[in-house]
């Protein structure tokens, strides 16, 4: 199926939606897995309750979507699958395992280091299995092309002491705690090296309006409802993977759809260059347009939910290594709407 061809289905079903009248939908379903519309159950309820610190700050639970993986494995699976534009093939069971990279585009790098490719079994899943084997990312984790070596090396030490964690408990996380707990100082210093020298592509387009997609949840990211719809985009910062079929495969050239209430660019853009006492302006630190600088990485580009996870967890402490001192500092000024302002307007730059 041509996946350009589902993107913009996807969006004509929204302008479709919005020319008929039907803005103002019903708020957001819940969902199985105890997250509904920006209320917080179960897990991340017990986060909150951690936290005495901050106790007006409230975790945005539609931040951090996850779904219990589907039942039947697909571990001998033989189907192959093709992504248009790639020559390669791929099974279902290769596409499902965590220790092989589906590298649709070999010609697009150089050659992948053992640990990003297949990683080392028993507990070492393949970093490009999750951050795709240019390391251009997913919402649900992040994008290491252009990260600075140390910053990755730095952060993979913090997962493995425990300074670094998901400010939600969420299984993804958890997977990378245990790759960084048992990858060897070479493998690390070998995949950070290989992250470092790529190039991130432009990932996310943001959209300000006062409607979003309906979506449900896939795994650990938002897919538009095949039902079709839309419904008010209150306070939230939705990430969609508009084209779910090409993100299953892991595509790395997917581009997702961000969406924010309008206006929330240009307040995230006015605290990012001006910043908002006491609040510091972000690019002090990370650089004009926010390319990195320093000890500060760029934010340029990337994920808005991956950012706002990260802002949330400094909030919360869930992220606490030696090198986020200054982030506590800066996050203790900034309300959940500043988050998702700074997280959207980083996201809208080119990276
Ligand atoms: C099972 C999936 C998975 C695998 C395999 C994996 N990661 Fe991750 N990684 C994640 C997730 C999820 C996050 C986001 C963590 C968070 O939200 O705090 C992450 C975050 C990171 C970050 C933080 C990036 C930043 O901007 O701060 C680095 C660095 C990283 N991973 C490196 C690696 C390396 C190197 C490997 C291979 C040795 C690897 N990862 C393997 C899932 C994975
Ligand atoms: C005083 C310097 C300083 C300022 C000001 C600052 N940052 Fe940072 N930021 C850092 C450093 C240093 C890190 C790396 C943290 C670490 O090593 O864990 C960081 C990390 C981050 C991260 C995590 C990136 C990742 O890859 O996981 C985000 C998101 C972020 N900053 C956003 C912001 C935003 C938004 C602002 C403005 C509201 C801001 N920062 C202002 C120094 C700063």
């Amino acid at each position: 199926m041509s996946s350009p061809r589902l993107r913009h289905l996807a969006l004509a079903l929204l302008a479709g939606s919005l020319a008929a009248g039907t803005a103002g939908g019903e708020p957001s379903r819940g969902v199985s897995n105890g997250v509904s519309n920006g209320v917080l159950t179960g897990a991340a309820n017990r986060a909150v309750a951690l936290v005495p610190s901050a106790p007006s700050f409230e975790v945005p639970a539609w931040a951090f979507p996850h779904q219990a993986p589907p039942a039947e494995p697909a571990a001998d699976d033989k189907t192959v699958l093709h992504l248009e534009g790639s020559m390669q093939g791929f099974t279902r069971a290769q596409l499902a395992d965590l220790f092989f990279t589906p590298d649709w585009f070999p010609g697009s790098h150089g050659p992948l280091p053992q640990v990003v490719a297949q990683g080392r079994k028993p507990d070492v899943n393949a970093c490009g299995y999750c951050h795709t084997p240019r390391g251009q990312g997913r919402p649900e984790n992040a994008s290491l092309a252009g990260l600075p070596a140390k910053y990755i090396r730095a952060q993979i030490a913090d997962f493995r002491s425990g300074a670094r964690r998901s400010a939600v408990p969420l299984g993804s996380v958890d997977r990378m705690i245990a790759v960084a707990q048992h990858a060897s100082a070479n493998d690390v210093a070998q995949a950070a090296e290989y992250f470092s020298r790529q190039t991130l592509d432009r990932r996310v387009d943001v959209h300000e309006h006062p409607d979003a997609p309906r979506t449900r949840i896939v795994g650990y990211v938002y897919a538009p409802d095949p039902a079709g719809g839309i419904e008010p985009i209150g306070d939230r910062l939705l990430e969609v993977a508009s084209d779910i079929d090409r993100h299953e495969l892991r595509d790395e050239r997917i581009v997702y759809d961000a969406y924010v209430p309008p206006g929330t660019i240009a307040r995230g853009r006015g605290i990012a260059r001006q910043g908002a006492a006491p609040v510091p302006a972000c690019q002090g630190c990370h650089g004009p347009d926010l390319r990195g600088l320093g000890e500060a990485p760029p934010i340029a580009g990337r994920s808005p939910t991956y950012l706002l996870r990260q802002l949330v967890a400094f909030r919360t402490g869930a992220r606490a290594g030696a090198g986020a001192k200054p982030m506590k500092e800066v996050v203790a000024g900034l309300s959940l709407k500043d988050m998702v302002a700074v997280a959207a307007y980083a996201a809208s730059l080119e990276p």
